[in-house]
């Protein structure tokens, strides 16, 4: 290692910290809490609104910067069509609820993922809810919503291949950096934890090219299940990791006390 890029890494590991800068979630479990309880599965979607609400506060709290959440996936239009339906009916009255809270809190409410499928109402709120909180600082809520990690990767690809065709950008000069500016979450820093509820130990299309380096929790609580307490746990065993990079468990000590 040359001694810039020493320099480099020292700096990147001082900037992390036992909070994690950005914390993106799997919110899973809905359907199983519901169904244990004998109630339709949309019962279990409104409760985990609820959570949605309280892990908001939390970040905020905590001064976590970024939180990003998966709501509908890409893969989740297979699902029959009245449960979907009752989705973006939630999502829409979820939205006209809390808007104004959230600008109040200085959150700043943004949507990834591919909104063209959903409906005209839905989409000018979505964006009504954008520009109101576009500049506020406490905390960078992203909503993913028919959201694919491949899409991204996609989506990004044909922008980048523009610009080839424009003449603006070489071939032979492509590298990953030349990307990234394209991908959804091109102004966040990459997730530093990821927490997926409901059991599951699998990504389900989530940020595929953003997760290559954050640490995982997983946890078999179901969504309407996670509380604060629950959040804590999850906090603590990321604090109680050690981030390497690549890198050596001396390296990272010697980086830590220069
Ligand atoms: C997650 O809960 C919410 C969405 C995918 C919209 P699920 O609805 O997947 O709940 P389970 O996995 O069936 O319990
Ligand atoms: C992932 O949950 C998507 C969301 C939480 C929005 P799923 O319940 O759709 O995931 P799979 O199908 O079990 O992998
Ligand atoms: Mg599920």
């Amino acid at each position: 290692m040359d001694k810039k890029s020493k320099t480099d890494t020292a700096a990147f590991l001082a900037s992390k910290s036992d909070i994690p800068q950005h914390v993106a979630v799997i919110m899973d479990g809905n359907g199983r809490w519901a169904k244990s309880r004998g109630l339709l599965r949309i019962a279990g979607h409104r409760k985990g609104v609820e959570r949605v609400r309280d892990l908001v506060t939390r970040c905020v709290e905590k001064g976590i910067k970024h939180l990003t959440l998966f709501a509908f996936s890409s893969e989740n239009w297979r699902r029959p069509a009245q449960e979907v339906q009752l989705l973006m009916d939630l999502f829409l009255s979820a939205l006209d609820n809390e808007i104004k809270k959230l600008h109040k809190n200085n959150v700043r409410f943004r949507v990834i993922g591919d909104i063209s499928r959903f409906g005209d109402n839905l989409i000018s709120r979505i964006r009504q809810a954008e520009t109101m909180t576009l500049d506020n600082k406490a905390l960078t809520l992203t909503i993913a919503a028919n959201y694919g990690g491949r899409w991204d990767i996609a989506q990004a690809c044909a922008q980048l291949a523009r610009r080839v065709q424009n003449g603006e950008t070489d071939p032979a000069t492509i590298t990953e950096a030349s990307l990234e500016p394209f991908l959804s979450l091109a102004d966040a820093p990459e997730p530093d934890l990821f927490i997926r509820t409901g059991g599951e130990q699998r990504i389900s299309n989530f940020l595929l090219w953003q997760l290559a380096y954050t640490e995982m929790y997983f946890t078999p609580v179901l969504w309407p299940d996670f509380d604060r307490a629950q959040f804590e746990q999850a906090l603590a065993s990321y604090a109680g990791r050690q981030r390497r990079f690549g890198l050596t468990g001396d390296q990272i000590e010697a980086a830590r006390r220069a």
